[in-house]
């Protein structure tokens, strides 16, 4: 079990550590993403790190004039409209991210048993903060590049496909043992959509990480009527919000494919009866599943009270050893 976005906002030690350091700049430091990313292990006992990190880091390393935004998100300078836009996207080289090799090498060391997971963000998820220039409910400039200029949406899937790959290749490289795809916005899409225009290529990611022989996990947010595309992508581990059963999921996507999920984040914020309970729930159903990794819906939110996680990662460790 380990929770998305276990580091950051919701520990008063992460908000210290960054008090007066932009989170690109964070990101950037090694010092800084061992340390960041250490914090929930050593507080919650969880069972994997997260490499402390954002989607956008990839993108700023190639020269994308980016900054993340405190409450907002990453806001992009010049969003990418056209295929003058799309060939500015030059591919990432390792020795662009050279802080990210030197972290991950530190803390797997400092980590020992404790795997790390690396991540990134998927193509289509890029796409959209790069064509919509932030965060964005309708994502419409998005579909509009997709549904009428398809072979620029293609080379632009293309080119943030193989700096995705990089990214976790790199992560890999220096030691990662997992790796997460977050998808985030793909439920923004229909399945049809999906098939068509992002299947392909999140598809293209996952086989050339075959080789690399650590587990892949998928996850998106909203996507119950895209399960099986995103197992179909070719992941070992698919991650469900809230709003799909486990067991249910469990129907929907490939034989021998794990799931993760998928706690709501909110109900952290009920009484903890509430909590327990529901967290029983989502055991027994995930017990349906070829494989189960404990984990919330989505990220844990800002406001969450620290110690219901570590509470929480109590609770799972006792039932799950009962
Ligand atoms: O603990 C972890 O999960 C590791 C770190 C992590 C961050 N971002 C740190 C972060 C991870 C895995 C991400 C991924 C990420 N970033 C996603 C995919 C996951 C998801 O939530 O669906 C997305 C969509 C982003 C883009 C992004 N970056 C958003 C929407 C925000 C929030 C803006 C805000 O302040 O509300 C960020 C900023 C960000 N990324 C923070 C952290 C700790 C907050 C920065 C701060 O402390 O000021």
């Amino acid at each position: 079990m380990w929770f998305m976005r276990q580091a950051g906002r919701s520990l008063p030690e992460y908000r210290r550590v960054r008090a007066d350091v932009p989170m690109l700049e964070a990101c950037a430091r090694p010092d800084m993403i061992v340390e960041i990313t250490m914090q929930p292990v050593r507080r919650h006992g969880v069972d994997a790190a997260i490499y402390f990190s954002d989607i956008v880091v990839p993108l700023k390393a190639i020269g994308v004039d980016l900054d993340i935004k405190a409450g907002v998100g990453p806001v992009v300078a010049d969003p990418i409209r056209d295929a003058e836009g799309v060939k500015r996207l030059r591919d990432l080289e390792p020795g662009d991210v050279h802080y990210v090799t030197e972290a991950v090498g530190e803390l797997v060391g400092e980590l020992g048993e404790t795997p790390l997971i690396g991540f990134a963000g998927a193509p289509f998820t890029l796409a959209s903060y790069l064509i919509e220039g932030g965060p964005s409910k309708n994502h419409e400039r998005t579909k509009a590049l997709m549904y009428g200029e398809p072979e620029l949406w293609d080379e632009l899937m293309r080119r943030l496909s193989a700096i995705t790959l990089e990214f976790l290749r790199v992560q890999i490289a220096a030691g990662a043992s997992a790796v997460q795809l977050f998808d985030s916005w793909a439920g923004a899409l229909s399945a049809e959509d999906y098939r068509a225009s992002v299947l392909p290529h999140s598809t293209w990611i996952f086989e050339r990480l075959r080789d690399a022989d650590v587990p892949r996990i998928h996850f998106g947010v909203g996507t119950g009527e895209l399960l099986s595309l995103l197992s179909e992508a070719g992941a070992d581990v698919v991650g469900v919000d809230w709003r799909v059963p486990l067991d249910k999921a469990a129907q929907r996507v490939q034989p021998g494919t794990a799931l993760q999920g998928n706690l709501d984040p909110a109900t952290l914020f009920a009484p903890w009866e509430v909590v327990a309970d529901r967290t029983r729930d989502v055991l027994s159903r995930g017990a349906a599943a070829e494989g189960h990794v404990f984990n919330l819906g989505h990220g844990v939110l800002p406001t969450t009270d620290p110690d219901v996680l570590t509470r929480l990662t109590h609770l799972v460790h006792e039932e799950t050893e009962r």
